[in-house]
């Protein structure tokens, strides 16, 4: 029986971390089109975030009821007794869940500067944070290869950053559509375009508003990298902080512990609504909506609960090493169809040294005590 039990961790382990990779890769490319490709006015980023947070409540509940036999007075009860009564246990969540909606909200800022293969590598120094949090909160052990498989993972991602020239070109290509953003999103730029502007004379958009030399393109860069990093330390410590308490800790079920994340995650998604409160009281709540965006809205959410599962079945480390995987994907998609800059020899060694020093984080002694752990727990 334990051997079963154990296959059928290691297949829902598996089988978890292919989804969320092939998820992430679609999520990351869709929602860069949904940012650069708008032929009108742009959505408002705070309300596909609370869309997508609302989404996530109702599957969760949706979950609930399944799991309390499609009977609505125990899937009352189980809400009544473990969100509402255990009011302490719920409130631990409202630190993840603040920190995500800052990153959620951060990701689409970092998209709508940044070309998706900038963004993903990038975004890879969160298997670093992740790991100092790990270490830090959950005890765990660092061998001297997943220090040196972290230390090959910054030189990579450093590599990818220096080579500004292929993002520079990707970026500026997107100028004229993301600098149309500007009105309805001042978050973007935050507030650095309007004196550069002002110097520029009347400036108006010629075409060579496309050479990478324009001084705005740096500063959209910067932006979007910052929100990466900020990201990296939010998704770190976040990550690390559910994934304590769905393993460790009072055994409160993953759904519950979904339910318990949703309902504050909606409370600061509002808050972050009512800043752009004046342009959705002009042009309406759903304004810029488009069938890409809703998409997003669907695929953030169903990948949210993708993460969770991971958290709960593999771990946060290995999440990182699933979305590394994606990165290649994204990266072929994105030059190919999307029509960003070509990646430069530059890019593609940092690439590759950061996706095989994820691999050999991956394929690590430590396994077999997680699985014996998850096992233990299930
Ligand atoms: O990049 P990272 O793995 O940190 O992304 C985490 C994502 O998963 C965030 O969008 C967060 O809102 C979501 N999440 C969730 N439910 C959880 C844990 C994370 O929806 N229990």
């Amino acid at each position: 029986e334990k051997r079963w039990l154990r296959n059928h961790l290691l297949s829902l382990k598996t089988l978890s971390l292919v989804v969320l990779s092939v998820q992430t890769s679609t999520m990351v490319l869709l929602l860069r089109y949904s940012r650069t490709t708008s032929t009108h006015q742009p959505y408002i980023i705070t309300t596909a975030v609370l869309m997508s947070e609302l989404l996530k409540l109702a599957l969760s509940l949706c979950f609930l009821h399944l799991d309390s036999g499609k009977i609505m007075r125990v899937t009352l009860k189980r809400l009544y007794e473990d969100v509402l009564l255990n009011a302490w246990e719920t409130l631990k969540l409202a630190i993840p869940a603040f920190l995500y909606v800052v990153q959620n909200n951060l990701l689409f800022i970092a998209l709508s500067n940044l070309d998706a293969a900038t963004y993903q590598v990038t975004y890879q120094l969160k298997i670093l944070t992740t790991a100092i949090f790990s270490w830090v909160m959950l005890g765990k052990r660092l061998a001297p290869i997943h220090w040196l498989s972290l230390c090959l993972l910054m030189l990579g991602v450093s590599l990818v950053q220096v080579d500004g020239g292929n993002a520079n070109r990707s970026t500026s290509k997107i100028l004229p559509e993301v600098e149309a953003m500007e009105g309805a999103d001042p978050s973007l730029l935050g507030g650095a375009e309007g004196g550069e502007a002002g110097e520029g004379g009347g400036e108006v958009h010629p075409p060579d508003a496309h050479n990478a030399a324009h001084p705005n393109t740096e500063v959209r860069r910067l932006l979007g990298i910052l929100a990466v990093f900020v990201s990296c330390i939010s998704s770190g410590f976040s990550g690390v902080y559910f994934e304590r308490l769905v393993k460790k800790g009072k055994q409160t079920s993953l759904i519950i512990r979904n339910i318990q994340l949703g309902v504050f995650s909606i409370a600061f998604a509002v808050m972050a609504v009512s800043g752009d409160s004046r342009a959705i009281r002009e042009n309406g709540f759903f304004q810029g909506y488009s069938l890409a965006t809703w998409l997003v809205v669907l695929i953030q959410a169903f990948g949210g609960l993708m993460v969770s599962v991971t958290m709960k079945y593999a771990d946060n480390i290995l999440k990182g090493f699933a979305t590394s995987l994606s990165i290649v994907m994204s990266s072929l998609v994105s030059w190919l169809a999307l029509g960003d800059a070509a990646p430069t020899i530059q890019f593609v060694i940092g690439a590759s040294i950061v996706i095989s020093s994820t691999f050999l984080y991956g394929v690590t002694p430590q396994r077999e005590s997680e699985i014996r752990e998850s096992t233990h727990h299930a």
